[in-house]
């Protein structure tokens, strides 16, 4: 199985972002300058992505019909933005965090927003994979030491269709990696890649 990258046009920036989406996003970023100026611990491994580029990602995925299904995953999912708004784009959308703070902050906004997305405590790295990976060592950031949150729930990495995930940039190779090791042949990886912007691939 290979990985094929897909260019994603830079005139995706030109879409509209959905009015709900709008608001998910403004009500998001207060949540989250309230959340860092208030939290006494440092979560050195959360930084947000450019929500409006990933909505507008997500539009272009969906109207080229991209996607094998409609299952979408946030891999290290934050405050879960990026799951809300595939869920508001009408995607079946988890998110898996390891910080159980951050897994609550999303999970409350999901139920005041009244968005589908559900979010899971643990690791999106499965316990097998971490210790077969030659780029395991690269990851610093992420943390691996949780519960194996797949079996915890009954799924697993190959019932999704798109996966997004925010890596620091030594972690693109664990990510594809991750990916192309576990996913569904047919499934996309979009990954932020700051002022790169989108990286999106498949595997075939
Ligand atoms: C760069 S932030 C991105 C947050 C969000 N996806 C976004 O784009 O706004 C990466 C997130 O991954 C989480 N994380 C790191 N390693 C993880 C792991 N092994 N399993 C689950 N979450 C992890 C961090 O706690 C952090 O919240």
């Amino acid at each position: 199985m290979a990985l094929r990258t897909i260019d994603v046009p830079s005139s995706i920036k030109k879409f509209d972002l959905s009015d709900s989406a709008e608001s998910l996003i403004d009500l998001a970023n207060d949540r989250i300058e309230a959340f860092m100026l208030a939290d006494q611990t440092v979560l050195e491994n959360f930084v947000t992505c450019d929500f409006h580029l990933l909505d507008q990602t997500l539009t272009w995925i969906r109207e080229n019909h991209l996607m094998t299904g409609d299952r979408f995953c946030e891999l290290g999912s934050g405050f879960g933005v990026a799951a809300m708004l595939a869920a508001l784009q009408g995607m079946q959308a988890v998110g898996i965090e390891t910080e159980p703070v951050l897994v609550s902050q999303s999970s409350d906004l999901a139920d005041d927003q009244q968005n589908t997305a559900k979010f899971y405590c643990g690791s999106f790295i499965p316990p097998e994979f971490e210790l077969q990976s030659e780029n395991a060592a690269d990851a610093e950031h992420l943390r691996t030491e949780d519960v194996d949150v797949y079996e915890a729930h009954g799924f697993s990495m190959a019932d999704f269709d798109l996966f997004f995930a925010y890596p620091w940039p030594n972690e693109y190779p664990f990510f594809n990696e991750l990916f192309q090791a576990n996913a569904a042949d047919g499934a996309l990886l979009l990954t932020y890649r700051g002022r790169e912007g989108m990286n999106l691939v498949r595997k075939t």
